[in-house]
């Protein structure tokens, strides 16, 4: 069967965004995959501490929630992940988490190790889903070169990316005419293409 992680990077309980990935996850489980979700605010997650240790020996010092982590963003082949835009930029949660796969690249580029099943690569596919209070879709434009170097680091192609500005308070996207359904749609047909590339069917 096949994985998909999701990952709720925002604090807010409910917030536009985990109500994006929740109708993304919908989606990819009315289309045949398991689903499994992270809220990263509910781990315990430190900011990387920057020792280099992965560097030199390809391991993170610190023992925290990311221990189970790693194995679900190697082993999902499809990531969703759905953040907030803070200070035109990813929010805290969602970088912390994103700079504690260092030691992943660490892995992957300095020790030449497969970080990523060599069989499944191929099908391997991320969705990104974010949202911004401001009127002008540049506000992503940080957070969008964070996350193309986070899923290139996990051997994940893009499969879209859904980004909703002029949503500012809790619950807004659900005024959105079609937000809900294309986080819905695409969390579906992201399966659909996983299958695919793996030379699956889905009935
Ligand atoms: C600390 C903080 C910083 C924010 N910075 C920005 C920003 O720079 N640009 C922007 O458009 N919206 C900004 N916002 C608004 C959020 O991106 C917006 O409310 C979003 O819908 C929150 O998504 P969530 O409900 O999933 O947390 C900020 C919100 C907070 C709390």
């Amino acid at each position: 069967m096949i994985k998909i992680l999701g990952i709720a990077g925002s604090p807010r309980q409910n917030g536009n965004t985990t109500l994006l990935l929740d109708e993304a996850l919908k989606g990819a489980k009315e289309a045949g995959a398991s689903v499994n979700k992270i809220v990263l605010c509910n781990r315990e997650i430190n900011p990387c501490l920057g020792c280099g240790t992965c560097q030199k020996e390809g391991y993170c010092v610190q023992e925290d929630g990311m221990d189970k982590i790693y194995n679900a963003t190697c082993s999902s082949l499809g990531i969703v992940l759905a953040a907030p835009i803070y200070f035109n930029s990813l929010n805290a949660q969602t970088k912390a988490f994103i700079d504690r796969h260092q030691c992943v690249w660490a892995r992957k580029d300095v020790f030449g190790e497969e970080v990523t099943d060599p069989e499944t690569r191929h099908a391997r596919r991320g969705l990104f889903l974010a949202a911004a209070g401001a009127d002008d879709h540049r506000v992503f434009d940080g957070a969008l070169r964070v996350v193309d170097i986070f899923l290139d680091v996990l051997d994940v192609k893009y499969y879209e990316r859904l980004l909703f500005f002029r949503i500012e308070k809790k619950g807004a996207i659900k005024t959105h005419p079609t937000a809900l359904r294309d986080a819905r749609v695409a969390g579906e047909h992201m399966v659909i293409e996983i299958a695919r590339s793996l030379g699956e069917s889905i009935d």
